[in-house]
């Protein structure tokens, strides 16, 4: 696989992530696989309006990896230094637990709409866009953790961060679950994991 183009997105980018991010997250073609949530959550992930508005933030950072000047993968990268701050609706509900990781020596950055082209899954491109996400929020916001949710039934998902050097930390979170979220159960949740980044 040739070397991913990092960048931010612009406004212009918002069609083409929604898409990526429905097929990675919640396509047909690959549910079933471990890499996929599409047995749990049949609605939409994202929508357009969401997406702008996230790209428009000025604590947010969508960031694109680029192969052949065709968008390959993202992710969203979050910082939460201000301690009033909770999480974007879009990747997950208010919580206390989150603001309250600013405080003190932890100043967290959030990761998530994390999502590789499914044609490429397993080629490599995940890892490298989190490193650079870890990288990013340290020089944007001097990060020094990252945090992130995980539906906690994605055991295989939980296993990749792992060996990431993330680990879960115990906390929970509902799931945001709405009238579009399609779930064929409710019996799941949001975990918590954490890397130190320096
Ligand atoms: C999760 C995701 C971002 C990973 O990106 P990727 O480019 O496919 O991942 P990489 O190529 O960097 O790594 C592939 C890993 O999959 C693992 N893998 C491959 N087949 C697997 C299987 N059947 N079961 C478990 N792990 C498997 C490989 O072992 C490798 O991990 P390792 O290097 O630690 O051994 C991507 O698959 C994706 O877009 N998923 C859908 C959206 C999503 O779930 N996002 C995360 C939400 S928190």
């Amino acid at each position: 696989m040739p070397e991913p183009c990092f960048r931010y997105a612009r406004q212009s980018d918002a069609p083409a992530l929604v898409a990526l991010i429905e097929h990675a997250y919640r396509g047909e073609d690959t549910a079933g696989r471990w890499n996929s949530e599409a047995h749990l959550l049949k609605g939409p992930r994202t929508n357009g309006d969401e997406i702008s508005t996230l790209i428009g933030r000025e604590d947010s950072r969508f960031l694109i990896a680029e192969l052949d000047a065709r968008i390959a993968g993202c992710c969203l990268i979050q910082g939460l230094s201000d301690p009033a701050r909770n999480w974007s609706s879009a990747d997950g509900p208010a919580d206390s637990d989150v603001a309250a990781s600013s405080i003190g020596d932890v100043n967290a950055a959030y990761f998530g709409m994390f999502a590789i082209d499914p044609a490429i899954h397993g080629g490599g491109l995940g890892k490298q866009i989190l490193a650079e996400a870890e990288r990013r929020a340290q020089d944007l916001w001097g990060a020094n953790q990252m945090v992130m949710t995980v539906i906690n039934l994605r055991s295989e998902l939980i296993e990749w961060y792992q060996r990431r050097g993330y680990r879960l930390t115990g906390a929970t979170l509902p799931f945001p679950f709405s009238d579009t979220t399609g779930e064929t159960t409710r019996d799941f949740h949001l975990t918590e994991m954490r890397k130190d980044l320096r």
